[in-house]
């Protein structure tokens, strides 16, 4: 079985072909980076227009990796949701023509579920598992329970961990994207050199909040005046440092739901581009070492956005039966689990 994957739901171009036991045969990425870098974050709408532009010669050459032809593929998966619509609808109408010509299955992929299942695609892990799902929208603690099956035990009440990335980076003068700029300067940087807030921390629950970390950091900032690139070093390095904590210190609140909830279940996944930090994932590493868990981190290039995840879904839910019809319509928001209660704030993501 072997499964094509599109992923346009944001600023990556990505064309994947997975097959069933695994194989990625091939993983094409395509980053608007540049494209967006003098605007200072993701313009929907060039966004769109440059999937558009793209995609068809980026399908063409991840077939000439695979060395296969469009004849050899058994169905065809695509982002539907959530994300910045226009770009969702290219992507899954391209893979819809492609399904409908090929007369093949379709599979509409919540990117969220590929960011879930990439854990699966990397390694042998069994269902229930744990799920930090950590990614420029999203900061989520999840149970996942089978394809398809999430229980959300936290959310962001305020911004997403990546979000939180992108502006610290931003007022510190580090461009865009955040994450990989903050995680550079912070290796230079002493974690302690500045005191930053601790959101949340020790408080119960699993919800995370990043907007007061922001204000301060913004604050601090401010008040220094020109900053020296140390200092730069040093800030960078204490933000990473108390997200890194925050991330932990609501993931292990996690850990006693999911053991109450699933005794056996022995298993820690953290997905997502914010999991392709190193800072982030010794401490996960830490504290799943702590608590008798396993944690799997899929490789840097499989935590952000990326098409091979989304043939790997396509992989599981074809299995199960799971295609879509061709009039299936796209989605700008699209949770993972529809009853989790709405967080207890505004702006909350999906
Ligand atoms: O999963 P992803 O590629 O796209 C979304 O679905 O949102 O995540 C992108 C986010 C961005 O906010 C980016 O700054 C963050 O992941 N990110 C990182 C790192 N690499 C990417 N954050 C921290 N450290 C990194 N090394
Ligand atoms: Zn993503």
């Amino acid at each position: 079985m072997i499964v094509l994957g599109i992923e346009t739901s944001c600023d990556e171009t990505a064309a994947a072909v997975v097959d069933e036991s695994r194989r990625i045969l091939a993983d094409r990425v395509l980053s608007q980076e540049a494209l967006h870098r003098p605007f200072g974050g993701i313009v929907p709408e060039v966004a769109a227009r440059s999937h558009l532009d793209h995609l068809d010669p980026l399908i063409a050459a991840a077939l000439d990796d695979a060395e296969l032809g469009i004849a050899d593929i058994d169905a065809v998966a695509a982002t539907a949701g959530p994300g910045l619509i226009g770009g969702v609808m290219v992507g899954a109408t391209f893979a819809k023509a492609v399904a409908a010509v090929r007369k093949i299955p379709f599979l509409a992929v919540n990117h969220l579920e590929g960011h879930a299942l990439s854990a699966r695609l990397i390694a042998d892990v069994a269902f229930p598992y744990l799920l930090l799902l950590v990614s420029g929208g999203h900061c989520q603690l999840l149970i996942v329970e089978g394809v398809g099956r999430y229980a959300r035990l936290g959310t962001t009440v305020d911004d997403a961990a990546g979000e939180a990335f992108d502006k610290a980076a931003k007022l510190l003068g580090l461009g865009y994207p955040g994450g990989p700029a903050i995680e550079k300067a912070a290796r230079t940087g002493d974690p302690k050199s500045f005191s930053l807030p601790r959101p949340m921390i020790g408080k119960p629950g699993c919800d995370f909040s990043f907007s007061g970390l922001k204000t301060a950091l913004a604050r601090t900032v401010a008040k220094a005046g020109k900053l020296t690139p140390q200092a730069v070093a040093d800030l960078a390095s204490a933000f990473q440092d108390t997200v890194a904590r925050a991330l932990a210190d609501r993931t292990e609140n996690a850990v006693s739901v999911f053991r109450d909830r699933h005794p056996r279940g022995d298993t820690l996944v953290v997905a997502g581009g914010v999991a392709a930090n190193e800072a982030i994932r010794a401490r996960l590493a830490r504290l799943a070492d702590e608590n008798g868990l396993r944690l799997v981190a899929p490789p840097p290039k499989l935590c952000t956005d990326n098409a091979a995840m989304i043939a790997w879904a396509g992989v599981e839910r074809l299995k199960l039966g799971l295609t879509d019809p061709l009039d299936f319509a796209p989605r700008p928001r699209w949770p993972l689990d529809p009853a989790a209660p709405k967080a207890p704030g505004a702006g909350v993501k999906a």
